[in-house]
């Protein structure tokens, strides 16, 4: 349990990164909103979820619009299609708000994954540029949906890299990622590096393929209390 909790919307709850993500943050203590166009399949993602966990932490199932309302931090776990449109229709809902951004602007080809060129540098920025009284911040580009729905307690040999211009709203993020990995988030800069970090899924795809494994990052050279 972490020592601060917080409530949580997930846009995009129904999908896997959504969904384990939430699991993560529901073990570990945080109030959890799935949110979805349809709140029926909401309701249905939260329900399989629940079955996994304790009944004091039940996440929710509701719309992508309350997810965003009524939560103090909102995690924007959606396709790169589509994502403008969806972004910007909850301006209103996410004024305020700290908004965590996973998204992964990537293509598919026969040549295997790679990196979309995004006109607004990053889906992280291009949230930033949508969403100017919301505090953006950037994370979770690099863990697999997989590893995050397992029964590992915690994913002990990742690093979550965090990227931000608000500072703070980078350091609620940073402890946010104790529920994933036990220990807190690597600073990783601005949030113009979302443009760095974004596209190198692509690279952990590519291995991910060739190895038939589930790649994440760990950061060397760091000195980090747990
Ligand atoms: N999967 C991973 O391992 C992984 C790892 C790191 C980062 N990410 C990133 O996390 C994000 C979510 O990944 P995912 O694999 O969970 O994605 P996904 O399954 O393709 O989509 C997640 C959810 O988004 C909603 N959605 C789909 N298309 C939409 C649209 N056009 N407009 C609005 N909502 C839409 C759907 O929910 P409803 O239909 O219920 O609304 C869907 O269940 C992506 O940007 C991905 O790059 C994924």
């Amino acid at each position: 349990m972490q020592s601060q909790t917080y409530s949580i919307g997930v846009i995009g709850g129904t999908g896997p990164q959504g969904k384990g993500l939430a699991y993560r943050f529901a073990r570990a203590g945080h109030r959890v909103f799935l949110g979805s166009r349809s709140p029926e399949r909401a309701q249905e993602a939260a329900q399989k979820l629940n079955a996994r966990l304790p009944a004091d932490q039940a996440v929710s199932g509701t719309s992508n619009a309350t997810a965003a309302s009524v939560n103090e931090v909102v995690l924007l776990a959606v396709p790169w299609n589509g994502h403008t449109e969806l972004v910007a229709d909850l301006r209103d809902h996410l004024a305020g708000k700290i908004v965590i951004s996973c998204v992964n602007p990537l293509g598919f080809d026969k040549r295997g994954p790679y990196g979309l060129p995004v006109s607004d540098g990053s889906a992280a920025e291009q949230a930033a540029g949508l969403l100017p009284d919301s505090r953006v911040v950037g994370a979770f580009h690099h863990v697999s949906a997989v590893s995050l729905l397992g029964d590992a307690e915690y994913l002990k040999d990742e690093d979550v890299l965090v990227c931000g211009d608000d500072a703070a709203a980078k350091g609620v993020v940073q402890e946010l990622v104790r529920a994933v990995t036990g220990r807190i988030g690597v600073d990783a800069g601005a949030l113009r590096l979302a443009r760095q970090l974004e596209p190198l899924t692509a690279v952990l795809i590519s291995i991910n393929k060739k190895y038939k494994t589930h790649s994440g990052l760990a950061v060397t050279g760091l000195t980090r209390s747990h």
